[in-house]
């Protein structure tokens, strides 16, 4: 094979995924030591990470529809098994890597989501939930095979790229003009077989549809049902919720600045009357898998066992008792709530305008994630996201009864 044979190149697809993904490669090692605590960075990582597992899987499809030029005939017996060593080693890596960085993540206990490019979720990966918790042995040998790993391309791209210097400017047969996007006109791509093409590329991606796919019907299976019998049940007590008028928010600190979100699904009983405290009574359940934040990161790391867990726990009760005025249209209560087998009360203030039939309320009570068993592991200190989290309510209803 002369260096002007026409068939001396790689595909274009091979010479375009070359280039595309060591440029990326090396911007994740650089993003991976670079991270700290960011979590935009965090998550670019993990969204470039797994689009470059996608890659892979394209590359090695492609590959094996298109076998690359024969190497250079001046290439050494010993070259050219340490430049074949060097290249299985780099595909290996480039789905050791990307793998082990998403087995770190779902067996992190932060249980922090991945959403892809802040618009996808990415699930873990599965029967991985049971490797969360002591297994600090585990952990530490995937987080060392996915930083080592990272050393071991370095090393091996000095051994690929001084390999390819030599062989392209030591006045033998260049090898760098066979990974060079036409530059050097004379010499044409093979022009790959359509049909390899659609399988290459379509065998890649059912492949990979199918790796994503397994995760992804696991936590279907496993997870809750929506809460619509408790949600769509009729009033019972004397009034009559106006759901479209009334909210339950939430809000803190987070990473020292606020923080907050809502319900979007919840229902209330109330029992309530002015002239009878001792009789009233107000009970409400909350479908914790309603929880919205604005920000898809946030939605998906809350429903997390580390947080609401709402595969387990799908619906959140907070009973009111103990009801006292302590103003003309302001009174005190005792909140009751259980969440994750956990219960905590705290005193609810709140206002309440009755006008006729129609009733007008805004209160607030602040609960401790600590009582509740919020981000325990993430952060039971309340560093990162106060430990101190106030609840809001304001809503209408109407008497009923
Ligand atoms: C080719 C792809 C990837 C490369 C080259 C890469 C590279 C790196 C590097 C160099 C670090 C710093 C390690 C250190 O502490 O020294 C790192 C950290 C990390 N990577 Fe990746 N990564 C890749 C893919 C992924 C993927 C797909 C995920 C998750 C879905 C991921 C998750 C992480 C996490 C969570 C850390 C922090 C680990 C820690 O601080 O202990 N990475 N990565
Ligand atoms: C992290 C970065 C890189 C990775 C992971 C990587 C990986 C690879 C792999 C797997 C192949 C073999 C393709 C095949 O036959 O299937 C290859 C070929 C090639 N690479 Fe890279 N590469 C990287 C960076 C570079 C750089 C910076 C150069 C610049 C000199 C380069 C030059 C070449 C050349 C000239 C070839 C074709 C010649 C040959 O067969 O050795 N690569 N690369």
């Amino acid at each position: 094979m002369t260096s002007s044979s026409p068939a001396a190149r790689y595909t274009s697809v091979a010479i375009a995924l070359h280039w595309a993904m060591a440029l990326l490669i090396l911007f994740m090692i650089w993003l991976g030591w670079n991270m700290d605590d960011n979590e935009v960075r965090y998550q670019l990582h993990k969204s470039v990470g797994i689009t470059l597992l996608f890659l892979t899987v394209v590359r090695i499809a492609w590959r094996l529809l298109n076998p690359p030029p024969p190497e250079p005939a001046t290439l050494k017996s010993w070259e050219q098994k340490l430049s074949h060593a060097v290249h299985i080693a780099f595909y290996a890596l480039m789905v050791i890597i990307p793998l082990a960085g998403w087995l770190l993540v779902s067996i992190s206990p932060f249980q922090i989501s991945t959403v892809l490019f802040g618009a996808v979720d990415w699930p873990h990966l599965p029967f991985t939930s049971g490797l969360r918790q002591g297994n600090e042995l585990l952990h530490g040998i995937v987080e060392n095979v996915h930083s080592k790993g990272a050393w071991v391309i370095i090393v091996l791209l000095g051994l690929h790229v001084a390999g390819a210097v030599k062989h392209e400017f030591g006045g033998e047969e260049g090898v760098i003009k066979r990974m060079i996007p036409g530059l050097f006109g004379k010499t044409s791509p093979p022009s790959p077989p359509a049909r390899g093409a659609v399988i290459a590329f379509g065998s890649s991606l059912v492949l990979f549809a199918l790796i994503a796919a397994v995760p992804l019907i696991g936590s279907a299976g496993a997870g809750p049902g929506p809460m619509q019998s408790s949600v769509a049940a009729g009033p019972a007590g004397n009034w009559s919720v106006d759901y479209a008028a009334s909210d339950i928010s939430f809000s803190g600190v987070y990473d020292g600045k606020p923080f907050g979100g809502k319900f979007e699904n919840w229902s209330a009983e109330v029992s309530f009357f002015p002239e009878d405290l001792a009789a009233s009574s107000v009970s409400v359940s909350v479908e914790t898998g309603s929880v919205t934040t604005g920000t898809k990161l946030y939605d998906s790391t809350l429903r997390e066992a580390e947080w609401f867990n709402t595969g387990a726990f799908p619906e959140a009760q907070v009973e009111l008792s103990n009801f006292e005025q302590t103003g003309e249209d302001t009174y005190t209560a005792t909140a009751t709530m259980t969440l994750k087998g956990k219960e905590t009360s705290v005193p609810l203030d709140f206002q309440l305008t009755i006008n006729g039939d129609q009733a007008m309320l805004n209160g607030k009570a602040v609960f401790s994630r600590k009582a509740l068993d919020l981000g325990q592991v993430s952060d039971a200190s309340g560093s990162w996201v106060s430990d101190e989290i106030t609840v809001t309510v304001s809503g209408a209803a109407t008497r009923t009864g």
